[in-house]
């Protein structure tokens, strides 16, 4: 899967759990109260290593103890560390968070006294490794240098970068990303009560980027970047609502998702809704994924280095053709674009190692192993179709949908 580097912050969240918001200067008791992992691109990296990505966060963390805690919890959520900043003054930020558990609505005291990550500190990272960067839109002139050197290493890597409060100078952040993320406070501030007109007028400034603007419960909208106007979905599923606490989040993570996996912009924004809706009808952001059944195909192991392995899946009615490339697994449908025939219809699928192609028996059509392209034959330009795969720690692989 893919190499997803999020810069923002990482806090804790103190969660009361209470029957009603409270009065004023009133006196109420909560049903339950917790801590857990919090800040926007936190959670957005928890979602996303849910997904199998490889997340990598880059985040101020306090020298203190819940600092410790902090850098634990990640770890625990397989979220690479090894970007964190420490700074010696300063606590950990932290968050009080009432849910209340008549609306499902959740209210946010923020306090922080921990500076934010340095230009500095990042201009460090080996940005080139990367397949995606995910910026929280804050500490605005310090993450414009950092995506303008970002920008100098990147090649067709996207830069996504969430715009949640109207911060002094942010719109010099929307003409520098590949998608930008709006939140229905942010439309609102700007006088906006229609995500519609809203994004229509912010793709004036940003043409260049695809847009996406969550809007509570009526679900999300899109103005893809070549679209002229925006499109919305809203999961009309019944849901309970339990916790909303971190939807936002999950939404884009649902998008940066779907995207690295090949989709669209309008395909991701149906996709990203249906999860943040999973994770609203939940509490926090753990185990998103927990009851879903997914099909295993095959282990690592069995799929050796230049050599292709076809597997079939009856039930699916689906024949994949898997190859390992660089100790990354490589699935495409077993189909060639050409003559709509299985690759191995008369011969085994044959791999050219140099030129890292693989070959379609029929009518001799190279494929790239890396991105499935068709370099040279029949079919040249078209590509095979990929399937999307995740591969767990173990080394099992199974189809992604
Ligand atoms: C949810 C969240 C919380 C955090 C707050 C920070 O979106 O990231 O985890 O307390 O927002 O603004």
């Amino acid at each position: 899967m893919a190499k997803i580097l999020g810069i923002g912050n990482s806090l804790t969240d103190h969660v009361s759990i209470i029957a009603h918001y409270p009065q004023e200067n009133s006196e109420q008791r909560a049903q339950l109260v917790y801590q857990q992992l919090g800040g926007n691109c936190t959670n957005t990296l928890n979602v996303l290593a849910q997904c199998h990505h490889h997340c990598s966060l880059v985040s101020t963390i306090a020298n203190d103890t819940e600092g410790k805690s902090l850098v634990q919890a990640l770890q625990h959520r397989k979220i690479d560390t090894q970007h964190l900043q420490t700074i010696r003054q300063g606590s950990t930020p932290r968050s009080q968070v009432w849910v209340s558990e008549e609306t499902g609505s959740r209210t946010i005291v923020h306090y922080r006294d921990l500076a934010e990550v340095s230009f500095e500190h990042f201009a460090n990272i080996e940005i080139e490794q990367f397949d995606w960067l995910h910026f929280e839109g804050r500490n605005i002139d310090q993450v414009l240098s950092m995506i303008n050197i970002a920008k100098c290493f990147l090649t067709t890597q996207p830069i996504s970068i969430e715009i949640e409060k109207d911060r002094a100078g942010i719109e010099q952040l929307f003409d520098k990303a590949s998608v930008l993320f709006f939140s229905q406070a942010y439309a609102q501030a700007k006088g906006f009560d229609n995500a519609n007109l809203f994004l229509s007028q912010i793709h004036l400034q940003a043409p260049q980027a695809h847009l996406f603007c969550t809007w509570g419960s009526e679900g999300a909208y899109c103005l893809a970047q070549s679209a002229t106007s925006p499109v919305h979905y809203q999961d009309k599923q019944e849901i309970t609502v339990i916790d909303t606490l971190g939807a936002g989040d999950t939404f884009n993570a649902g998008v940066i998702d779907a995207m690295l996996r090949g989709h669209s912009p309008t395909e991701a924004l149906t996709l990203a809704v249906s999860l943040a809706s999973k994770k609203v009808a939940q509490r926090g952001i753990d185990n998103l994924f927990a009851n879903v059944q997914r099909t295993i195909i095959a282990h690592s192991r069995d799929i050796t280095p230049h050599k292709v392995k076809v597997i079939t899946l009856d039930q699916q009615k689906l024949s994949i053709a898997c190859v390992k490339m660089n100790d990354s697994i490589k699935a495409y449908v077993n189909n060639c674009p050409h003559a709509d025939v299985p690759l191995d219809s008369l011969y085994k699928i044959e791999i050219d190692p140099r030129a890292l192609t693989l070959k379609c028996s029929v009518h001799n059509a190279f494929f790239r192993v890396e991105d499935g392209y068709c370099v040279a034959g029949p079919c040249e330009k078209q590509s095979l179709k990929p399937v999307p795969i995740i591969v767990d720690d173990q080394g099992w692989i199974y189809l992604a949908e």
